[in-house]
């Protein structure tokens, strides 16, 4: 077979970015046969650019052509068409919406409902009609017909697809400009803003089209294209005229662009001394500024608030309910059919008391907040809370965006005002786009979660879908955090997330195996070896970041503090934002109990509350986020808290090395640079996860005193200390968090413009060994390291890890800077001399930590 042979020359010709994500339209292998198979001409039923039924007609032409090698013509006219029912079969792919294909005469004989956004796919004999319920879904029914074909199958029967729920948007948290001229993007590890620069919309705006198609090809139907965080600048006919060449650009798309905007936009701006919700001439500046933004963008999806949260002001500066300030919004956008999406992320961090008072609890402050007031919100807004591990717009997390919580209580609550789940797809605690993370178990079990509202069935994706509270309202929200960077995300597999996240919105219930099958075969080909590792991988990574992270619900443990990044469980207490796992000597966790504890568990409905209430229910994954209890208390498993942190922490570390060696077994079954790319992060991973494990055990270890009984926590047969080695140039250094350095140590050169130097004489058999150094890497300079055995370099770096990976810059010596690099299969003599050389550049002072010498195999 002939594209057995063309397909590796094919793929190792052409080096793929990842801009294209998964609409490469590549050349599926089995093309040839498939030729045949597809209609030969499309009928576009409306042929205004602006139309998404056009655009549908034209990525129709680009998919057969790269998937197929088949040149298609589009014919304009609708005139060609005949009705069902002809029995010769004329090879026609019409593509409309039902009113443009009853206005063709054209009888689609429709026997499902189709729901807005929806489409019915009919197949007969050589033709095929895409019908869409409006012309947004009958792009959303092409791109579902060209993914089918993109794996290499032609769809052969009709079918129905209507989305789950009407509300499927994401959410940018996109600045205008953030100190520099740069718009940045908060929690983004993708880049510069592909909105924003220098405080204005961009003039290059190419790749907000190219954006726009990624999001349509899985079902979003808009974007809030800035920081809920907002700027007052975004309502100034300046920035207004920007965003309408944004929205000019995604609507050929059906994505239908929103704003977040600032509560005290009226004050910010100077045209009044009150942002007060009830206030007459708030009231009127609000509606002048809506008229105004709608007259530029007149299908503006609507507004996102975030209001009285972290410092935001919002109605409770005026003693105003949350109700009085979403319906402010709300009446303005309801002569245009706009929505007011109002962040359920409230919380008053000033009033928490971080010295110990046992019962306060950030988590109870959405249900506070909220309480009261269902039925008080307009119909046209939306409660977007976080989910568990989300924390933003809609009703998902209690906290934010952790490794895992329970679902927020309020989307229980909200039973007469609509409600969103806020998921985060760029993994701000979550590894970065550093860390190999695939949401789809994570959200199902937020999405799948049964609140027993009533004591009957009330799983969240019922919730948030209208159904359970009869709401016409409802849906998603994601935080997306791409950026101008090609991979968009920062990393190649993060893009899963994206695709899920649109698979999901559309239909909760899809497989979560076969989400990431079919992203892997439109995104990286038809090799089943690469389909199956990066099936496993990914449906490893959740339990395996859990692991060498935050276990059994007591958060993630990252620095809070700063980057939310590497490891720092000290932060974890006495932080002004209410984010605290009450570590002492004896015991862990926060007590949300109803009777002794902060009430949280009192927020569920009865048969809910019980099960978190009651110790010996609660599940062992969430034990310390409900309970506070002793190092040495028994799980249901069997094992102590403290020696399932050490056992979880070993395991996930353990897990995690096994990733760059299955990435490389992989080599020349794909793109070689999205395969070099990928292995890049892996390899990073394999090493942090590994100062995850060491500094948590030895944070855990230190604070209990209880040892690891399988010896492993504090004992390192295999390394050899930096500060132990005879130093030249070099100095000690203690560093902080002293947890994040193996024997709170590492060595700094003494001056920032002479080199230094740790050698010393290792006590190993002659033989074959990796060899691993433990350094770090500050976002501050390109200090260089060489290793040297025997006076022979085996090995010369650079620290530019603030280039090549996408988390958060960090200027300090501490878990989120601490990186490894690992030599393998180095022959080593006995009594053979290690010597380290370290060149600072600028106040980059070539910190080491530790170097490992083990045999190969073997995890140190
Ligand atoms: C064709 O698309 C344009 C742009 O979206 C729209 O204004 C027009 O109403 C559409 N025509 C029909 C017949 O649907
Ligand atoms: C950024 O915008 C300001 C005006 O707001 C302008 O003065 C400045 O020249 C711009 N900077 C660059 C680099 O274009
Ligand atoms: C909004 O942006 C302007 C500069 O464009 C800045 O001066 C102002 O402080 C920003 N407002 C807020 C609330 O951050
Ligand atoms: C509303 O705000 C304006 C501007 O601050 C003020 O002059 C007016 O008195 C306020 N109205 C009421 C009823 O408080
Ligand atoms: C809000 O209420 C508190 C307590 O009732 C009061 O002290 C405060 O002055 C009020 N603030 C405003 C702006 O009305
Ligand atoms: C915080 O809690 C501590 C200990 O319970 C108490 O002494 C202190 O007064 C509290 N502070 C505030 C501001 O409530
Ligand atoms: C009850 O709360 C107190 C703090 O007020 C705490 O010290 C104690 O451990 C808690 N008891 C239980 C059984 O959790
Ligand atoms: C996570 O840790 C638990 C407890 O040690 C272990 O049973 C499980 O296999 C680990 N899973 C992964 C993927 O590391
Ligand atoms: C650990 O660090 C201290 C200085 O902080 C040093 O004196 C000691 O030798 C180190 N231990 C080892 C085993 O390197
Ligand atoms: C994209 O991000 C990666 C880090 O994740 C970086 O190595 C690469 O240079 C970036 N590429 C572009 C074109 O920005
Ligand atoms: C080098 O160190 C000196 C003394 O600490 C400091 O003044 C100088 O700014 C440093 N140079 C650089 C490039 O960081």
């Amino acid at each position: 077979m002939l594209w057995l042979l063309l397909l590796p020359l094919l793929q190792s010709a052409a080096a793929e970015t990842g801009i294209d994500a998964w609409l490469r339209y590549a050349r599926v292998p089995n093309y040839e046969s498939l030729q045949d198979a597809v209609p030969g001409r499309i009928v576009a039923l409306n042929s205004s650019s602006a139309s998404p039924v056009y655009t549908a007609s034209q990525e129709l032409v680009m998919g057969f052509a790269g998937i197929l090698g088949k040149e298609v013509e589009v014919i304009d006219s609708a005139s060609n068409m005949r009705p069902y029912g002809s029995d010769i079969d004329s090879g026609l792919l019409v593509v409309g919406t039902v009113a443009q294909f009853a206005e063709a005469s054209v009888d689609v004989g429709l026997e499902d409902e189709l729901v807005n956004d929806g489409y019915h796919i009919r197949i007969s004999g050589s033709d095929a009609h895409i019908i869409g319920a409006n012309a947004r879904g009958a792009l959303h029914g092409a791109f579902n017909y060209l993914n089918a074909l993109a794996q290499g199958n032609v769809p052969s029967e009709s079918y129905t697809s209507n989305p789950d729920a009407p509300i499927r948007w994401v959410n940018h948290w996109d600045n205008l400009q953030d100190g520099g001229t740069h718009g940045s993007v908060e929690r983004g590890y993708g880049g510069e803003s592909i909105f924003y620069w220098n405080g204005s919309v961009r003039e290059d705006l190419s790749r907000v089209p190219q954006y726009a198609r990624l999001l349509a090809s899985v079902g979003i139907n808009a974007a809030i294209v800035n920081n809920v965080n907002a700027n007052e600048s975004m309502v100034e006919p300046r920035i207004v005229k920007g965003l309408q060449r944004i929205a000019d650009l995604m609507r050929p798309y059906g994505v239908q662009i929103g704003m977040a905007l600032n509560f005290a936009t009226p004050e910010l701006l100077g045209v009044l001394d009150t942002f007060d919700p009830l206030n007459r001439s708030v009231i009127d500046f609000w509606q002048e500024r809506t008229d105004m933004i709608y007259q530029h963008v007149p299908d503006l999806a609507g507004f996102l608030i975030k209001a009285s949260s972290e410092g935001q002001p919002g109605p409770l500066t005026y003693n105003r309910t949350l109700a009085d300030g979403a319906n402010l919004f709300a009446k303005a956008v309801r002569p245009y059919g706009g929505i007011t999406m109002f962040r359920a992320f409230v919380y008053d961090y000033t009033t928490l008391n971080q010295t110990g008072n046992w019962k306060d609890d950030r988590a109870n402050a959405a249900v506070e907040f909220f309480d009261g007031l269902d039925g008080s919100f307009d119909d046209n807004v939306v409660i977007q809370t976080q989910d568990y591990l989300n924390s933003d717009s809609v009703l998902v997390q209690p906290i934010d965006f952790q490794v895992r919580e329970p679902v927020s209580p309020l989307f229980a609550r909200l039973q007469n005002t609509a409600s969103a789940v806020e998921l985060q797809i760029t993994q701000e605690y979550l590894g970065q786009q550093d860390h190999v993370f695939y949401f789809a178990d994570l959200w199902k079990s937020i999405l799948d979660f049964d609140l027993r509202v009533d004591g009957e069935e009330s799983l969240v994706k019922d919730i948030v879908a209208g159904r359970r509270f009869n709401q016409p309202l409802g849906g998603y929200a994601a935080v997306s955090g791409i950026g101008l960077n090609q991979t968009w995300l920062g990393s190649h597999l993060a893009m899963s997330n994206l695709y899920l996240y649109g698979q999901m919105a559309w239909n909760p219930s899809v497989s979560s195996a076969g989400v990431i099958e079919d992203w892997t075969r439109l995104t990286f080909g038809f090799n089943q070896d690469v389909i199956d590792t990066v099936r496993e991988i990914s449906l490893e990574s959740w339990p395996t970041y859990e692991n060498y992270t935050g276990n059994l619900g007591i958060q993630t443990l990252t620095d809070i503090l700063n980057a939310h990044y590497g490891p720092n469980p000290a932060s974890q207490d006495g932080n002004p934002w209410g984010q605290w796992t009450r570590a002492d000597a004896d015991s862990i966790g926060m007590d949300r109990t109803i009777d002794n504890g902060t009430g949280f568990a009192g927020q569920y409905p009865p048969e809910v509350a019980q099960i978190y209430d009651n110790i010996e229910t609660t599940p062992d994954d969430l034990l310390l986020w409900f309970h506070h209890v002793p190092y040495t208390y028994e799980l249901n498993s069997g094992e102590t808290v403290i020696q399932h942190f050490y056992n979880a922490h070993y395991a996930g570390s353990t897990n995690a090395q096994t990733f760059p060696t299955r990435w490389q077994a992989l080599q020349g079954k794909m793109d070689e640079q999205q395969w070099s790319e990928t292995l890049h992060k892996f390899v990073y991973q394999a090493g942090h996860s590994i100062v995850w494990r060491d500094a948590i055990n030895d944070f855990y270890y230190n604070l209990s005193g209880i040892p690891d009984k399988l010896g492993r926590v504090g004992h390192h047969p295999y390394r050899v200390e930096a500060e132990s080695m005879e130093l030249d140039g070099y100095e000690l250094y203690p560093v902080t968090p002293w947890n994040t350095a193996s024997n709170k140590t590492c060595i700094v050169t003494s001056s920032n413009s002479t080199s230094g130097t740790a050698s010393t004489n290792l006590d190993v058999e002659s033989g074959t060994y990796d060899v691993a150094v433990n350094y770090f890497d500050q976002a501050i300079g390109r200090a260089q390291w060489t290793l040297y055995i025997d006076g022979t370099a085996i090995g010369e770096w650079s620290g530019d890890s603030d280039i090549t990976l996408s988390h958060a810059p960090v200027l300090y010596i501490d878990g989120q800077t601490a990186i490894r690099i690992t030599f393998k299969d180095v022959d080593i003599p006995s009594r053979a001399t290690l010597k380290i050389v370290g060149v600072p550049d600028g106040q980059e002072p070539a910190p080491v930590d530790y170097v490992s010498i083990f045999p190969p195999g073997v995890v140190d």
